[in-house]
């Protein structure tokens, strides 16, 4: 058994794997490409906040996904994780009789990523129990046909995230940080924020060169204060409950509160925690806007 907080346990029955949540420290939008996505340029960074996904063999051929957790997500062919199981085995020209039981932690629909999170931990968790030898290429073809966020679960715990988001360049963990994560009980469509999104080059220039500019410098923190996410507008426009949200909570805090993705997630950037302060936005946060919040740090894998 390995230490709690790494990422692959050995269990009694099987492997059990841990999938973080992200969020995006800066999210830039370049233009849209003609097969209809987004180019991107994002620092994507993994918090400690995790789904889990239990594998063992199953009793019969096929794949059995049993969901379990606070959250709920389906258990048939249309959760990524079953499609990334299907996948993984087809790749390797196996079709083994696998369990998994996912302990959804994480909601989905918030701009963490964890779905595609899971899916990457599914891509990994399988490659090892089940022995299927598949190289780290191969897992990230998969990884791509799955989504544009799942590939960067395959590395991290930090990268500068470009194409649809499926390339990665890792960033040395030169930012440790502390966030308070901000849950606003609201689902976002990734799809619609990008339909809804207006683009506007000259901001993606001005915010490019910056970020560029410290990321040469390895100040990761300085461009995570910019808090530049070019998808918070159009979200914010299809959600306007979520502008409330973030004004009382930078309000409160006296700092800047970043939506991440497409949201509904918001996170804000603690330096030298005031708990006073911390703990009464979160009171006015669930009381007023019945929207969970929690303090997390960047995960350290
Ligand atoms: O790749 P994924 O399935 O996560 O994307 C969901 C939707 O978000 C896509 O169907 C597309 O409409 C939009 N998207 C985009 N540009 C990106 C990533 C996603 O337009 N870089």
């Amino acid at each position: 058994m390995t230490e709690q907080n790494e990422q692959f346990q050995i269990t009694a029955s099987g492997l059990r794997v841990l999938a973080p949540a992200k969020i995006n420290l800066t999210l830039l939008i370049a233009g849209k490409r003609p097969d209809g996505y987004h180019d991107l340029e994002s620092i994507m960074a993994k918090i400690d906040y995790c789904d889990q996904l239990d594998f063992e063999w199953g009793s019969k051929p096929g794949i059995e996904l049993v969901c379990d957790g606070p959250f709920w997500v389906p258990e048939g062919p249309e959760n990524l994780v079953w499609k990334a199981a299907r996948r993984v085995l087809d790749t390797a020209g196996k079709d083994l009789p696998i369990k998994i039981t996912l302990t959804k932690n994480i909601p989905a629909g918030t701009g963490l990523g964890s779905g595609s999170s899971d899916a990457a931990a599914t891509l990994m968790g399988l490659n090892r129990l089940a022995k299927l030898g598949l190289s780290e290429q191969q897992l990230h073809d998969i990884a791509a046909s799955l989504g544009s966020d799942v590939n960067f679960f395959l590395g991290g715990p930090m990268a500068f995230c470009t194409g649809r988001g499926e390339k990665i360049r890792p960033i040395p963990a030169l930012f440790p940080f502390k966030v308070l994560l901000i849950l606003p009980n609201v689902n976002t469509s990734t799809k619609r924020v990008y339909e809804n999104y207006k683009h506007d080059s000259s901001q993606y220039s001005a915010a490019a060169a910056k970020i560029n500019e410290f990321l040469g410098k390895n100040r990761v923190d300085f461009a995570a204060k910019m808090c530049a996410n070019m998808l918070e507008e159009s979200c914010f426009r299809l959600h306007p409950d979520l502008a409330a949200i973030k004004k009382t909570a930078a309000k409160l805090m006296g700092k800047d509160v970043c939506l991440s993705g497409s949201g509904s997630a918001m996170f804000c950037l603690l330096d030298n925690d005031d708990d006073a302060a911390i703990e009464h936005c979160r009171d006015v946060l669930r009381i007023d806007f019945n929207c969970v919040s929690r303090r997390v740090h960047n995960n350290r894998w």
